[in-house]
Parts: C-alpha cells; sequence; structure tokens
C-alpha cells in the first residue's frame, strides 16, 4: 500500500456511520481497566482508538508503515498514553508484540489468502480466557441492500463511503460462521449497521472451576 491508501483509509475511517459501527463492535466488549488489547490490521487506528477510550491499554498493528504512521500522526493531535502502534505483520514469527486478553481485526479477515491459518494466528495472540473480536462486511452488503438501507435512514453524511464498500466488496471474500470455527472458543454474531457488518466475537472457554489449576 502507500501514503495514498493511508490517507484514503483515514477518510473512511473519519465518515460517522463507519465510526459508530466500530463503537458499537467495542461495545461488546466490558470496559476494560487497562487490560490489554492487540488491534491486527488496525489502518489508521480507529478501532485501536476506540478500544483505548473503552479503558484499554491497545497496540495496532499494521503490516504497511505508512498506515502506522498515519495512525500515530492521528494520534498525536490527542496525546494519550496507553496506546502505541507499530508495523507487524499477521502471522510473523516474530512474537514480540506479545498476548492480549482482546484482539480485534477489522475488515483483515478478508483480505488475508488462508483464513483458518488467519483465525488461528489472532486467537494464538490471546491470553486464557481471552476474547477474539472480527468485524467483517456480511453477505447483505451490496449496492442493492445498501440502496434500501439509506432510503430508510435520514440523511447520512458521508453515505458515500458505504455505497463505495458494498461496491468494492468482493462476494468471494465473504467472512462466513464456517471460516471461524476456532477450538475451545465459543463463536456468536452480532448485526451492526442493520446486518450490513457483522461483528464476530470468539471468546475462550473458561477452564471448568474445581480444575486442578483452579484449585490451587
Ligand atoms: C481493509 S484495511 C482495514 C483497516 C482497518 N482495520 C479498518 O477496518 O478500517 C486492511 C488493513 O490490514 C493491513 N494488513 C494486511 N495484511 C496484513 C497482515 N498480514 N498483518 C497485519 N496487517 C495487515 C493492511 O495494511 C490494511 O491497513
Amino acid at each position: 500500500m502507500s501514503c495514498l491508501s493511508a490517507h484514503f483509509f483515514a477518510r473512511v475511517q473519519a465518515a460517522p456511520f463507519y465510526q459508530s459501527l466500530h463503537e458499537e463492535a467495542v461495545a461488546l466488549l466490558p470496559a476494560g481497566q487497562g487490560q490489554r488489547w492487540l488491534d491486527l490490521g488496525c489502518g489508521p487506528g480507529l478501532l485501536s482508538r476506540l478500544a483505548h477510550r473503552h479503558g484499554y491499554c491497545v497496540t495496532g498493528v499494521d503490516a504497511d508503515p505508512a498506515m502506522v504512521r498515519m495512525a500515530q500522526r492521528l494520534v498525536r493531535r490527542v496525546g494519550p498514553t496507553g496506546l502505541e502502534f507499530r508495523v507487524g505483520r499477521l502471522g510473523d514469527p516474530d512474537r514480540s508484540v506479545g498476548r492480549a486478553d482482546v484482539v480485534s481485526a477489522a475488515s483483515l479477515l478478508a483480505v488475508m489468502p488462508d483464513r483458518s491459518q488467519a483465525v488461528r494466528d489472532l486467537t494464538a495472540l490471546l491470553r486464557p480466557g481471552g476474547t477474539l473480536l472480527l468485524i467483517e462486511p456480511s453477505a447483505l452488503m451490496s449496492p442493492q441492500s445498501v440502496r434500501q438501507y439509506l432510503a430508510g435512514q435520514p440523511r447520512m453524511p458521508d453515505a458515500w463511503v458505504l455505497r463505495l464498500w458494498a461496491s468494492t466488496r468482493k462476494p468471494a471474500r465473504l467472512v462466513q460462521a464456517s471460516d471461524l470455527s476456532a477450538p475451545g472458543f465459543v463463536l456468536t454474531r452480532h448485526a451492526l449497521l442493520g446486518g450490513l457488518v457483522n461483528a464476530w466475537l470468539l471468546r475462550e472457554i473458561a477452564p471448568a472451576s474445581g480444575s486442578a489449576e483452579a484449585a490451587i
């Protein structure tokens, strides 16, 4: 990607509907008290900033240095602590990024060549009992459904971003429940933006109370 892509994605992330749906997704997690959150494929950092505002200590990671520079530039204006961005690649054997209580990936899975491997790599970044949050367009995200959705809304600022999202989404890249099975995790789906977008939560099943570990 490039500086141009970073500017473009920053513009997309500034659209009020895009911010609201990511805010709703973050609110599916309990408010944090400084727990660690890793946001993979963070782009210009919207989801990372929202997670930080929700009480988490956040590291946003992106493979594209231009995205990371943009994310850093956008927070320099705010100057928060407990929020950092770094260059990194999902699946990279360099695990210096560590593990987290929450791992998120928005609009990343659809661009990964091997989704099952990507889910394994994402869950491997979780601490025991952690939660993976995935945000992806649903099967409903099409130009026709978006037209219907917008017709039922009061005037929506930056509606062009939603139209563009729908017209560029490739049906073959649809992320569905069958892509997201992970042993030891419970999967739930949450419909956002009138069902055009899905937030998926994979929560690790807590070890049974009374197990040897719990009894110590
Ligand atoms: C479609 S953008 C989504 C950006 C942001 N998460 C959002 O939802 O607005 C996908 C992002 O994932 C990054 N990316 C692609 N492959 C990656 C990988 N293997 N590891 C980390 N980031 C990756 C890209 O550089 C890009 O910033």
